[in-house]
Parts: C-alpha cells; structure tokens; sequence
C-alpha cells in the first residue's frame, strides 16, 4: 500500500524513523522506491546535481514539473514531495497556492515543500494546508537563501537556536505534515523534535531526528564533493567512470563489438 502523509506523521508516535531520499528522474524515482524508501523528495537540489547550476537559485517551476512528472512515473510505493522553488511561492499567497496547485494537478506529487519560517511562510503553509495542500516545512540552513546564510551550519548560537526553534513550531501551528531540519547541531535537531508534534527529518541535524533525508546524488557517491553531514554509500562516480572508460577503450581497440553480435539483450 502506498506511504500516504497521514502514515507519516504517524511514524513519530510509532517510534519508527522516516527514510527519505531526492530523485530527479524515472530512474532513480524507480531505484529509490524499490529500495524502500518512504519519502521521495524532488529536491530543488536537482537544479544542481542534475541540471550543473551552481545554486539552487536559476531553476524554475515549469522545470521542476518537468523532473516531478518523470518521478511520479517512477514511484509507486513512497510518498512524493516536490520543492516549489525559489520566487514561486514567496511573492503573494496567491502565486504559492497557484505553484502548488500545478504541482499536485500536474505532477502528481502528493505534497511540496517549501523554505523558511515565520512570519510570512507560515502564513503561506497555513494558507496552502487550507486548501489541501500538504506542506513540508524546511528551516536551519536553506539553500534558496545561500546569498544571506551561505552554506553555513546554522542555530549555533542560543539567539541563532531560538530562531530555528520558533521557526518550526510556526510551521507545525501552520499545519505543515513534518519539517526538514538542514545543518543545525544535533542538541538543536533534539530539542526541535522533542518540542514538536509533527516529524522532523533531517539533514545534517544529528541522530535524534524522527527521519532522515540525504540528496541522493551525495548517498550514492555521484556528486563530485559532498556536505559535510552526508554519508557516501557507493562510489558509483568512480564505478561509471571505470566502466565508460573501458567501454571507450575497446571501441578505440577495436574489442567492441565483437565479430559476433552479442547476444546478451
Ligand atoms: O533540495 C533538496 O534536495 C532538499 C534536501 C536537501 C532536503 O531540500
């Protein structure tokens, strides 16, 4: 049976952690569901480890639908988020709703996810749940504001930590189903997530959160450097490199393809 929101945010009272991880085509979608995960997460991250921008700034909505539509296709068992990205939801409650609404109508993705807290996005969270949009929340480091925060841990002063703090409570008294915790210490990922009700699910916010997400492009050793926080789980940049390699070498030697056709396919 499919991961419904609902399931979700019933896994913190179940004691049972949320994995989640980002996809940004069929393939992977595919990969990433039949791994069994619970969330997948098409992360506007994708503007940079899928589309060679240096920022998650440029990509636009029409192309994250383009990316939702591909994974949609690819999941079928796991929960889908889509990022609504930067300048499609902070400029009136109005453009948020519209931007959503396309990303459920058109993508088929369950919920979105937006950055930043209070005051101004938790009315927009509020606003979108009124209508029946699932939201996922996001704060501590978020990479739409990279030219304030940089890619700096945040909340590691007391002000610094009130502020994430009272950032996500905003979100969960707006309505939001869960939030993303990113590069915050792990003492501020525990007092977050004994603090709130709904899951937390983080990103370099330590142990103690109720799940956890990775950009899969990190977990799977693709990205050419990784944060901090992510844990390589294969080197596959190293295994396709190796494999292309020597595929260029026996078309070069004249090794492939063989007198005979092969007949592996
Ligand atoms: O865009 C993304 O991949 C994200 C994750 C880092 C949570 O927002």
């Amino acid at each position: 049976m499919a991961v419904t929101v609902r399931q979700l945010m019933q896994r913190k009272q179940q004691s049972q952690p949320i994995v989640a991880a980002t996809a940004w085509d069929y393939a992977f979608a595919n990969l990433m569901d039949e791994s069994g995960v619970d969330l997948v997460l098409v992360g506007d991250s994708l503007a940079m480890v899928a589309l060679g921008y240096s920022t998650t700034l440029p990509i636009t909505l029409e192309e994250m639908l383009h990316h939702a539509k591909a994974v949609r296709r690819g999941v079928k068992q796991a929960l889908v988020v889509c990022d609504l990205p930067f300048l499609s939801y902070q400029e009136s409650l109005s453009q948020a709703i519209h931007s959503a609404g396309r990303v459920l109508k058109e993508s088929g993705a369950e919920a979105v996810k937006v950055e930043g807290g209070y005051p101004a996005i938790a009315e927009t969270v509020a606003r979108l749940v009124q209508v029946g949009i699932p939201v996922l929340g996001h704060v501590g480091l978020t990479p739409q504001s990279v030219h304030q925060l940089g890619y700096r841990q945040q909340g590691k002063t007391d002000d610094g930590g009130e502020k994430v703090l009272q950032e996500a409570i905003a979100l969960e008294q707006a309505g939001a189903f869960a939030v993303v915790l990113e590069h915050i210490p792990a003492e501020l990922g525990r007092r977050i997530t004994e603090t709130l009700s709904i899951p937390t699910i983080g990103i370099g916010a330590g142990p103690h959160c109720d799940g956890q997400v990775l950009v899969t492009a990190d977990l799977l050793g693709l990205s050419d450097r990784q944060p901090p926080f992510a844990r390589v789980y294969a080197n596959l940049r190293q295994t396709i490199t190796q494999a292309i390699a020597q595929y260029a070498q026996e078309v070069r030697t004249r090794q492939f393809p063989p007198e005979r056709a092969d007949s592996g396919r």
